[in-house]
């Protein structure tokens, strides 16, 4: 985390976040995030990440299987990041109970007796689907391991009195405001997608359309809610204002723009198009190549990005994702692949610097988004802003009632503004 983010976040108060850590936070669940670098997790160490304010450890088992579960004990909630990891289970630091990494079933509870006749099996630590691709850690952060089966307390026995029911209720309702998971006697386990009877998608792949190719990756945090950072990501309006350079665009090369959208499942497609040709980059591929540039950017739910640029044979593909960690902190993650005779060093420079300038208006931004100021959305410039909260809107709304999805678009639609 940068100095500058860090430090606005401590202006901000970790009391605020407190105070308001019960409302909706306006995540969406039931969709795969990326959590951290596949590259940093090696051997048996755990890594720890938060996703929609969920902390996780995550780790590789000994046969390569990422996994993800929560960092927090089901006993007492200790994180059990502190805990050891033996390329299987992980025990827990506190009383040493292990829990198998990739399903979080309770293995082993070391004080029990031959007396004793709890179902150790029967307990699990929460847990979430994992998968690596692209070089990352993908977690599916389901709705069902929030709201897990928490009917708790199996105690000794079955002679619970009144008090003791009581007291087994008010520990249900920490270990559930914990988060822990439980399976309940005779009940099932939540499925893995959270919403009975739904497959579990594919997690995320990034297109690329020969065999040989560099790719490369980038991150940056910004200080805000996810919704500003996507709204932030799909604006087209700040380009020449926040991106000027001598190699990309100036204020003074605004022109008036006409692009088509149309919409696709869970989100737009800005139609495939010739670029802006006051971009140095896309005038220089047109001429090595002699054939016409044609670029498809799409975005869809919940947070994703991306854009296909190809000319003959040759091709650039990335995808950006914009996490929310917390609800004042969400995380840009970029990949790019590409087959073009361009370094991934010189790449990265130009990239880096975009990034840093989005960030850097990001920061100022935050600044006057803590005074919770009216805004703006105005057409054209932000009408993909405003699809955005259709698209999550809708979405939503037909979760609730089980309807088909209502799509902001619906049709193809011609935007126009001047960047
Ligand atoms: S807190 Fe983890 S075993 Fe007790
Ligand atoms: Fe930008």
């Amino acid at each position: 985390m940068s100095e500058a983010v860090r430090s606005l976040l401590r202006a901000n108060g970790e009391s605020a976040r407190e105070t308001v850590a019960e409302s909706d936070a306006g995540f969406l669940w039931d969709f795969w995030y990326p959590a951290l670098r596949s590259t940093e997790v090696t051997g048996n160490h755990l890594r720890t990440a938060m996703l929609l304010e969920v902390p996780l450890v995550l780790g590789r088992t000994a046969e390569g299987k990422a996994f993800a579960m929560r960092d927090s004990c089901p006993h007492r909630g200790i994180p059990l990041s502190y805990g050891r990891f033996d390329g299987k289970n992980l025990e827990c630091s506190y009383h040493g109970w292990k829990f198998e990494a990739c399903s979080g079933q309770c293995v082993e509870i070391p004080s029990l007796t031959s007396q004793d006749k709890l179902k150790v099996e029967r307990i699990f630590a929460g847990h979430y689907p994992c998968e690596e691709r692209d070089g990352y850690f993908w977690v599916y952060m389901n709705s069902g391991a929030r709201i897990a089966v928490t009917r708790g307390g199996e105690s000794r026995g079955e002679e619970k009195d009144n008090a003791e029911a009581q007291r087994t209720q008010r520990l249900a309702e920490s270990l559930r405001s914990s988060g822990a998971e439980r399976v309940e006697e005779g009940g099932a386990s939540p499925s893995p997608t959270g919403r009975v009877g739904l497959e579990l998608p594919a997690a995320p792949k990034l297109s690329t359309f020969s065999e040989k190719y560099r790719i490369t990756h980038l991150a940056c945090e910004l200080p805000s809610h996810v919704d500003q950072g996507i709204i932030g990501l799909m604006d087209p309006a700040h380009g020449p204002f926040v991106h000027q350079s001598w190699y990309w665009r100036s204020r003074h090369s605004i022109h008036e723009k006409e692009k088509k959208f149309e919409p696709i499942p869970n989100g737009f497609r800005m139609s495939p198009h010739t670029p802006s040709s006051n971009s140095a980059p896309y005038r220089m591929l047109q001429k090595y190549t002699g054939e016409p540039v044609t670029t498809t950017i799409d975005f869809v739910l919940p947070n994703i990005r991306t854009e296909e640029i190809r000319s003959g044979k040759l091709w650039f593909s990335s995808r950006a994702t914009v996490t929310p960690v917390r609800r004042d902190l969400c995380r840009i993650d970029f990949v790019a692949a590409w087959n073009l005779l361009l370094p991934v060093w010189i790449f990265r420079i130009f990239a880096q610097k975009f990034l840093r300038q989005d960030q850097e208006t990001m920061i100022l931004q935050a600044e006057g988004l803590k005074h919770n100021p009216r805004l703006m959305l105005i057409d054209d410039a932000d009408r993909p802003a405003k699809w955005y909260f259709g698209l999550k809107a809708g979405l939503l709304e037909s979760r609730r009632t089980g309807a088909a999805m209502a799509h902001p678009l619906v049709g193809p639609v011609t935007l126009r503004w001047r960047s």
